[in-house]
C-alpha cells in the first residue's frame, strides 16, 4: 500500500534518474568546487528567479550569516529576535558580538520595531531581523530606525526564500540578506545558503571572504573562511530550478511538489 503519510520536514527530492546527468558532468569534468559551472549557473539562475541581482553561493546559511556580518565588519551589540532558530543568535556570538533580544510581536512573530528603539545604546551597531516562517518583517520601520541611528540591517531570512512584497522581492531590504538551503527548506541544496547583496562590490567582498579571502591564486586580502557551495549542491540547486521552479509562471510565487502536497491536504491552494 503507497505511503500516505504528509511529512511535516520532509525533503524534497527529485527522482535520481533527473540528478544522474548531472552527477555525469562532475565526473566528466572533475570539478568538484571553488565556483565551478553548477556554481556560476546556480547564480544566475536563482537571481533571475527571486529577481535580485547579486547572490553569494554559500556552504550553508549558518556560515553566511557569520560571513555577512564579517563582510559589514559590524561590531559591539546587535538588536535581534530572541524567536529564532540558534543560528541567528549563534552567528552573532561567533563574531564575538553581543546580541541584544528584543521582543517580537504576538500576531506576526517577528521583531516588534517599536520595541527597538528603546534597546540602542552607544555600543550598538546592527539589527539582525528574521522574516519568521517566511513572514515579512514591517522592513519600511526598521529601516526607518536603522537610517535614523546609523545602524546596519541583516536579515536571516533563512524561511523567506520567494517571498514578495509589493516592490519585489522582500530579500532587496536591508543591507544583506541571508538565505538557507538546508533540506528542511522550500529549497534545498542538500545543504547549502546565500547572500543576497545590493552591489556587484559587496558581492566581491564577500566572494573574498567565502574563498579564504583569496582574491586570485596568491593574493590574500581578508581573513577569510571556507564558505564555497560544491559542485553536487549546486547541481541539485540547479536541477530544481531546471524543474519545479521554472514552472512558475509568477516569479517568486512557486512552491516545490513536497509543499503543494502539504498545503493540499490543509485544504490550502498551491
Ligand atoms: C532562522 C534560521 N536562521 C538560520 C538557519 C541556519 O541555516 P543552515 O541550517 O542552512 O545553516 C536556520 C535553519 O536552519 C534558520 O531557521
Amino acid at each position: 500500500m503507497a505511503d500516505s503519510t504528509t511529512y511535516v520536514t520532509k525533503p524534497f527530492l527529485p527522482p535520481l534518474e533527473e540528478f544522474l546527468p548531472y552527477l555525469q558532468e562532475i565526473w566528466n569534468s572533475r570539478i568538484l568546487a571553488n565556483g565551478g559551472p553548477f556554481h556560476q549557473q546556480l547564480e544566475q539562475a536563482l537571481c533571475d528567479y527571486l529577481g535580485v541581482e547579486h547572490i553569494a553561493l554559500f556552504t550553508n546559511g549558518t556560515i553566511a550569516l557569520i560571513t555577512a556580518l564579517q563582510s559589514l565588519r559590524v561590531t559591539g551589540e546587535v538588536i535581534t529576535t530572541p524567536y529564532s532558530f540558534v543560528a541567528t543568535s549563534h552567528s552573532l556570538l561567533w563574531n564575538g558580538l553581543r546580541p541584544i533580544f528584543v521582543d517580537i510581536d504576538p500576531v506576526t512573530l517577528n521583531l516588534d520595531p517599536t520595541r527597538i528603539e528603546a534597546a540602542i545604546t552607544p555600543q550598538t551597531t546592527a539589527i539582525m531581523p528574521v522574516h519568521c516562517y517566511g513572514h515579512p518583517c514591517d522592513v519600511e520601520a526598521i529601516g526607518r530606525i536603522a537610517d535614523t541611528y546609523n545602524l546596519r540591517v541583516i536579515y536571516d531570512a533563512a524561511h523567506a526564500f520567494g517571498v514578495r512584497d509589493e516592490g519585489g522581492s522582500i530579500l532587496r531590504h536591508g543591507d544583506l540578506s541571508v538565505l538557507s538551503f538546508h533540506a528542511t527548506k522550500v529549497f534545498n541544496t542538500f545543504e547549502g545558503g546565500a547572500i543576497i547583496c545590493p552591489d556587484a562590490k559587496s558581492k566581491t567582498r564577500i566572494d573574498y571572504l567565502k574563498n579564504f579571502g583569496h582574491a586570485g591564486e596568491t593574493n590574500v586580502v581578508a581573513i577569510g573562511i571556507n564558505g564555497k557551495m560544491s559542485e553536487f549542491n549546486s547541481a541539485l540547486g540547479l536541477l530544481h530550478s531546471n524543474t519545479w521552479m521554472s514552472k512558475s509562471k509568477n516569479v517568486g510565487t512557486s512552491t516545490p511538489p513536497t509543499a503543494c502536497v502539504y498545503m493540499e491536504r490543509a485544504g490550502l491552494h498551491a
